[in-house]
């Protein structure tokens, strides 16, 4: 979520003064063991042994639990493998449910209704953050690799916009420009399956399939052999996680809670109402073929282009898909009809992106 060249500067920052910036940004104490920024030897330690075994069990284990279930029988003295590998998916997908219940006791609390205000003032002090920080310890122990593609992205989404809820409750003072926002992206972490994973990794790593970051200059956030990349959804990863990720702006999309369920359905409704609210696309009044269109649009550009094909055109066609062709609302109705008759013109199109606000989106 970043916006030009100041980003080459904070990166050729060194690290003295990057530390230094981030202890001026707001942490006044070291958070506990396991949950936000850096985790503690022990739990390090009891993390990479339970997630050796993980990692083993996953290359049975890449499509899903039952591949396991079927090498079990096929390896006959591997069989202690599959039967831990199913219990810790057990386990794993019983954390997940109750971080998504502690999530929800938190939203209902001190979420506005629509999802775009948080009150990070009263949650911060309040009974159902103590809980869900209890529950968010145990991403310890989770093996988020043995869930299946739609529960895993549905458990990186919950955890994503939890664990922003999460930082901002506990800064003294939000960031407040782009040295900080991007050191909160980057710093802000939980420990998962005994790994740290920080907002950028959650992001570009896991939910875009390990590609760098919008920042001038970033590689991919997982290097070749890092076994986060066993959580990656590197098969054409869905581009719609963009209108379900919270980044704690004004500019964001809501927030919103999410169950493998109904991911699906929960991620056409998000996409749907961020491109048809006005503050994300809009047509130039004029009608000359201007387009205007959020910056998430612009910095993931490549996300919502698939087929290589980067031009605006592309980018208005896949804007367009988001849009149900059946809508009851008269409002998308008229912008998709709009947008179709302007891509379909041949007139020439030119997309111009509007300002992120990065104002707190607090209530
Ligand atoms: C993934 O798990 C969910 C339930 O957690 C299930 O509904 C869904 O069918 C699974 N998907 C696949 C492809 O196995
Ligand atoms: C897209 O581009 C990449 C690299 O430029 C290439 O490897 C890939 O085959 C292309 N895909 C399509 C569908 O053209
Ligand atoms: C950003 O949002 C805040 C809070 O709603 C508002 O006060 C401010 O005017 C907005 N800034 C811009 C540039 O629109």
């Amino acid at each position: 979520m970043m916006e030009g060249l100041p980003f080459a500067f904070a990166l050729l920052l060194p690290s003295w003064a990057v530390a230094t910036s981030w202890r001026g940004a707001g942490y006044r104490s070291r958070p506990r063991c396991g949950v936000a920024t850096r985790p503690c030897g022990k739990n390090t330690v009891r993390g990479a042994a339970a997630l050796s075994v993980a990692l083993r069990a996953s290359i049975l284990n890449k499509e899903d639990g039952g591949v396991a279930l079927q090498k079990k029988k096929e390896l006959g003295d591997e069989a202690q493998v599959p039967h831990d590998v199913e219990q810790q998916k057990l386990a794993t997908q019983k954390i997940a449910a109750s971080l998504r219940g502690r999530i929800l006791d938190m939203y209902v609390q001190f979420l506005s209704e629509d999802g775009s205000a948080v009150d990070y003032k009263a949650l911060r002090n309040s009974l159902e953050f103590r809980d869900y920080q209890v529950v968010a310890q145990q991403l310890r122990d989770v093996q988020p690799q043995l869930l299946n593609r739609t529960e895993r992205i549905a458990f990186f989404l919950n955890v994503y916009n939890a664990l922003i809820i999460h930082g901002l409750a506990i800064l003294d003072s939000p960031p407040s420009n782009l040295l900080q926002r991007l050191l909160f992206y980057a710093k802000n972490a939980y420990v998962i399956g005994g790994i740290e994973y920080s907002l950028n990794d959650i992001e570009h790593g896991v939910l875009r399939g390990n590609k760098p970051g919008p920042v001038p200059f970033s590689g991919k956030p997982f290097k070749s052999g890092d076994p986060r990349l066993w959580t990656s959804i590197t098969e054409s990863p869905d581009a719609r996680i963009h209108f379900a990720l919270n980044c704690g702006a004004k500019s964001c999309p809501p927030v919103r809670c999410f169950n493998a369920d109904n991911l699906d359905y929960a991620l056409e409704g998000a996409a749907q109402s961020f491109v048809t609210d006005e503050e994300n696309v809009r047509l130039d009044q004029d009608r000359q073929g201007f387009v205007y269109l959020s910056s998430i649009f612009k910095w993931y550009r490549v996300d919502f282009c698939p087929e290589n094909d980067t031009s605006d055109r592309a980018l208005l066609s896949t804007i367009i898909s988001y849009i149900d062709a059946e809508s009851r609302d008269p409002d998308a109705k008229r912008l998709r009809a709009q947008l179709v008759e302007l891509v379909e013109s041949g007139q020439n199109v030119r997309c111009k992106f509007l300002p992120y606000n990065w104002s707190l989106n607090s209530a």
